[in-house]
C-alpha cells in the first residue's frame, strides 16, 4: 500500500466504496429506526397491555443483546431465505436496533416534562390529546432532538460491525487493505479519521441546533 500509485488508488477506491455503504446503512437505518421508535412509543404508552407487552418485549430483547448478534442472526437465519443482500439486512438489523433505543429516547423526553404541565393544561380544560400535542410534545422535542443526534452518531459508529456478515463498510475496507498490504497504519488511521470527521461534523451541526432550541426557552 502506497499513498500514491496503483495500490493507493485501489485502496482509496475501496475506502470510498466502504464509506458509501457506511453512510447508506446509517441513513436508512435511522429512518427505519425513527418510524419503529415512534410506533413503539405509542404502543408503550397505550392503556392496554395488549399493545404494551410486545413493545416492551421488543425493547427488552434489543437492548439486552449485542447489536452484532442481532445482525448475524437476522442475516444468516431470519432473512437467509430472502434475497435482501448484505446492505439490506444491515439496514433492517440496525433499523430494528435503533428503533428500540429511539423509543426509549422519546419516552424519556416526554417523561422529563414536568407533571405540573399536564395538570395545568388539563385543569384549563384541554383534552388529553390537546395536552399532549400543544403542551407536552413541544417541550419534549427539546429533550428528544439532541438525544436523537447522539443516536445517529452511535449508529454510524456501530455499523463498523457490518464486516461480520461480509459487507464492505468503511471499517472492513480498512481491514481488507491492511490484510492485503501488510501495512496497518495508513488504512486504519485513514478509516478512524474519516469516522472522526463525520462524527465531528455532525456534533457541530447538533450543537448549532441545540443553541437554537435554547433560544426559545
Ligand atoms: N454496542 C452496543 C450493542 O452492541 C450498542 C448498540 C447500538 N446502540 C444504539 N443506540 N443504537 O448493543
Amino acid at each position: 500500500f502506497a499513498p500514491i500509485g496503483d495500490d493507493g488508488l485501489i485502496g482509496g477506491l475501496l475506502i470510498l466504496e466502504g464509506l458509501k455503504s457506511t453512510l447508506t446503512v446509517t441513513f436508512f437505518a435511522m429512518i427505519l429506526g425513527a418510524v419503529l421508535g415512534v410506533a413503539t412509543t405509542f404502543m408503550k404508552m397505550s392503556d392496554h397491555w395488549f399493545w404494551r407487552w410486545p413493545a416492551n418485549l421488543y425493547v427488552g430483547v434489543i437492548r439486552g443483546t449485542p447489536v452484532v448478534i442481532q445482525l448475524v442472526i437476522l442475516y444468516f437465519i431470519v432473512l437467509s431465505a430472502l434475497d435482501v443482500g448484505v446492505i439490506g439486512a444491515a439496514i433492517i438489523a440496525f433499523g430494528l436496533n435503533s428503533g428500540a433505543y429511539i423509543s426509549e429516547i422519546i419516552r424519556a423526553g416526554i417523561q422529563a416534562v414536568d407533571k405540573g404541565q399536564t395538570e395545568a393544561a388539563r385543569s384549563l380544560g384541554l383534552s388529553q390529546r390537546q395536552t399532549m400535542q400543544e403542551v407536552i410534545l413541544p417541550q419534549a422535542i427539546k429533550n428528544i432532538l439532541p438525544a436523537l443526534g447522539n443516536e445517529f452518531i452511535v449508529l454510524l459508529k456501530e455499523t463498523a460491525v457490518i464486516g461480520f456478515i461480509g459487507g464492505v463498510d468503511l471499517m472492513r475496507a480498512g481491514e481488507i487493505i491492511r490484510s492485503r498490504t501488510f501495512e496497518a497504519e495508513v488504512p486504519l488511521f485513514t478509516c478512524a479519521l474519516i469516522y472522526l470527521v463525520l462524527t465531528y461534523g455532525f456534533t457541530f451541526m447538533l450543537s448549532k441546533l441545540e443553541l437554537r432550541l435554547k433560544q426559545s426557552d
